[in-house]
C-alpha cells in the first residue's frame, strides 16, 4: 500500500471515529442543574424501590414526583444539619414544592396519550425509557422519547396489545 493511500484511511477512519464520538455525545443531554442536589444513586443504593418516591408508575397514568413532606420524614433524622438538607427543609416551612426541572416532558403539542401502569403491567422496565436512572447522581435525558421510539417497541410487542392493530394505531397514543 502507498503511503499517501495509507494516509486516505487514517483520515477516514479518523473522520468515522469523529463522527460516532459526536452521536454519541449528542444523544445524551447535559444533566439539568435542580434546586437541590438529589441523587438517584445514594437512594436507590439505600434499597429504596422506584414507586416508593414515584407512587403513580405502576398504578397510574402518571408516575408523580415524591413531595417534600416525603423527603423530611426521613432527613428529620438524617443529615439533617447538611447545607443541602436545610434547603429541603426551608421549602417545608414556607409550604413550597421543590421546583425540580423536569427531565422527560411530552412536549404537548402533540396531544400525546401516555400511562405508566399500562407499560408496568405489560412488565416494560423503567430504564427502557429512562436509562439507568437507578446509578445516575444527576439525571438528564438518556433516551429520547419520539414518536419512532414508541410505535418501533409496540410493533415488537403487537401480540401484547389486546387487538394487534392497537400497537400502531394513531388513536393508541392520540387521542
Ligand atoms: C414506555 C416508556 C416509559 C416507561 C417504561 C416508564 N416511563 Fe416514566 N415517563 C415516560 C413518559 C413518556 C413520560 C412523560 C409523560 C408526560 O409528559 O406526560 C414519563 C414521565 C415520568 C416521570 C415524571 C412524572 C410524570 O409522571 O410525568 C417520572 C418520575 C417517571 N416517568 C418515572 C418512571 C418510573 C419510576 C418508571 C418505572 C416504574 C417509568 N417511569 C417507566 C415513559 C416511560
Ligand atoms: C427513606 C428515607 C429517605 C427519603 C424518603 C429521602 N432520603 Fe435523602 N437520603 C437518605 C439517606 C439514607 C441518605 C444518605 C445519607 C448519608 O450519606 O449517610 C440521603 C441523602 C440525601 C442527600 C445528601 C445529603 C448530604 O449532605 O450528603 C440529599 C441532598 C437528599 N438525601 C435529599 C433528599 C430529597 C430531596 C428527598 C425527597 C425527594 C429525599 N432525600 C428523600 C434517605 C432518604
Ligand atoms: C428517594 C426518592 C426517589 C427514588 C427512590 C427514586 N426517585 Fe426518581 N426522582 C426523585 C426526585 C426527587 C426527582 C426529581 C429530581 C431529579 O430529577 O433528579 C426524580 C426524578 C425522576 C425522573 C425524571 C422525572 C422528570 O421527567 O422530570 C425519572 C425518570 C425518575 N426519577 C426515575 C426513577 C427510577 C427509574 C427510579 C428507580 C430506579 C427512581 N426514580 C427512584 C426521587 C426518587
Ligand atoms: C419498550 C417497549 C415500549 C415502548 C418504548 C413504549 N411502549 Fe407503549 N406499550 C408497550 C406495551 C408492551 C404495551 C402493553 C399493551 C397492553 O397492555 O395492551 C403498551 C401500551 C401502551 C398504551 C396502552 C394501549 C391501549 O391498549 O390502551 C399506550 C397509550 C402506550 N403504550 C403509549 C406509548 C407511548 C406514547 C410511548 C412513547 C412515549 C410508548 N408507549 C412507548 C410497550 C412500549
Ligand atoms: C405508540 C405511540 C404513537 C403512535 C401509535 C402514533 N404516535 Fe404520533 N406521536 C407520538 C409521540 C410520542 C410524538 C412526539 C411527542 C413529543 O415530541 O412530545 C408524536 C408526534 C406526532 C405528531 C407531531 C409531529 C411530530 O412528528 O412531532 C403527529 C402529526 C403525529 N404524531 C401523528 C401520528 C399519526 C398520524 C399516527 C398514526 C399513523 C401516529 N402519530 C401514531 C406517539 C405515537
Amino acid at each position: 500500500m502507498g503511503l499517501s493511500r495509507l494516509w486516505l484511511r487514517t483520515l477516514l477512519y479518523g473522520a468515522i471515529a469523529g463522527l460516532i464520538f459526536l452521536t454519541i455525545s449528542c444523544a445524551r443531554e447535559s444533566p439539568a442543574e435542580q434546586p437541590v442536589a438529589f441523587s438517584h444513586r445514594v437512594h436507590v443504593g439505600k434499597k429504596l424501590s422506584c414507586v416508593f418516591c414515584h407512587g403513580g408508575a405502576e398504578k397510574h397514568a402518571q408516575a408523580t414526583l415524591p413531595s417534600v413532606v416525603q423527603c423530611m420524614t426521613c432527613h428529620t433524622g438524617v443529615k439533617p444539619d447538611s447545607a443541602e438538607i436545610r434547603k429541603v427543609k426551608a421549602y417545608l416551612e414556607h409550604r413550597e414544592e421543590i421546583p425540580w426541572r423536569r427531565i422527560y416532558a411530552l412536549s404537548g403539542e402533540a396531544a400525546v396519550f401516555f400511562n405508566h401502569h399500562r407499560h408496568a403491567a405489560a412488565g416494560v422496565k423503567c430504564a427502557a425509557c429512562h436509562g439507568d436512572a437507578a446509578s445516575r447522581d444527576v439525571l438528564m435525558r438518556e433516551v429520547r422519547l419520539t414518536m419512532g421510539f414508541c410505535v418501533e417497541c409496540h410493533r415488537q410487542n403487537s401480540s401484547k396489545f389486546r387487538d394487534k392493530r392497537l400497537a400502531d394505531d394513531c388513536v393508541t397514543c392520540h387521542r
